[in-house]
């Protein structure tokens, strides 16, 4: 028997996933959150599971991940697309990759242009898209290496063609929508659904990344080192970081 967990950090309007078999109490941790990494370690001694790896979706700049931090508790993997950028993973995820960690069995669908790492993952009935497709719209512009057209192409060729009734749960959720599935989405997400691929490089998407979200990237690029974070803020910096980017 499988288990499901979908986990938001109220924060950063972050979810973050758990995967987990009770045949073989080995789970993994989708876009772990550093701030919850106490729940995140109950719950698996709650479900006595054994945390196999941590999967970034991508390299976040909106929150700190807790890879680092898990890493060092449990001696768990910590896995990212190889285009990610994330200097400390360990397994480099690429499209069409199957991992398995025991008998939970993933699928990688490699979706660029929100960042160029940017994953989604399968599993069963259900994909974690990350920032690539969000519920009624997608990741912001602006990241480095972010590219709209790239973007575009990801959802409209290779998530949304997918079948109707799979599952998609989102990366964030500022108003807390928590499900959709991708029949939903391409008939009604009005980001993607008529609109061409110059008009959705034409929109106006881009947030610019204040001093405190180019501090999160720096510290997710090492997988989440808070240390790096500690550097006192300029003025400016505390005035942009209300700015985030999914
Ligand atoms: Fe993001």
């Amino acid at each position: 028997m499988f288990i499901f967990r979908q986990l938001r950090d109220s924060g950063s309007a972050t979810y973050t996933y758990l995967i987990g078999s009770r045949a073989s109490h080995s789970a993994v941790l989708v876009d772990p959150v550093a701030d919850q990494s106490p729940l995140y370690l109950g719950l698996l001694a709650e479900l006595e599971l054994r945390l196999a790896c941590v999967i970034d979706t991508h390299l976040h700049s909106d929150h700190l991940s807790a890879a680092r931090t898990l890493v060092r508790h449990t001696g768990c993997a910590y896995a990212a697309g190889l285009a990610s950028g994330i200097a400390t993973a360990t397994l480099g995820l690429a499209d069409g990759d199957c991992p398995a960690f025991a008998d939970l069995q993933l699928q990688v669908l490699a979706t660029p242009g929100h960042t160029p790492g940017c994953i989604t993952l399968r599993w069963e009935d259900r994909l974690l898209t990350g920032d690539a497709l969000l519920i009624g719209g997608c990741g912001a512009a602006g990241e480095p290496g972010g590219n709209p057209g790239t973007h575009y192409d990801s959802v409209t060729k290779k998530l949304l063609p997918l079948p109707d009734e799979l599952l998609l749960f989102p990366g964030h959720d500022r108003d807390g929508r928590r499900v959709s599935c991708i029949g939903e989405e391409r008939q009604g997400n009005p980001l993607f659904c008529g609109i061409s691929r110059d008009e959705f490089i034409a929109q106006d998407r881009q947030l610019p990344l204040g001093e405190s979200a180019r501090a999160r990237l720096e510290a997710n690029r090492q997988g989440g080192d808070g240390s790096l974070l500690q550097r006192p803020a300029s003025p400016a910096a505390s005035t942009l970081s209300t700015t985030t980017n999914n």
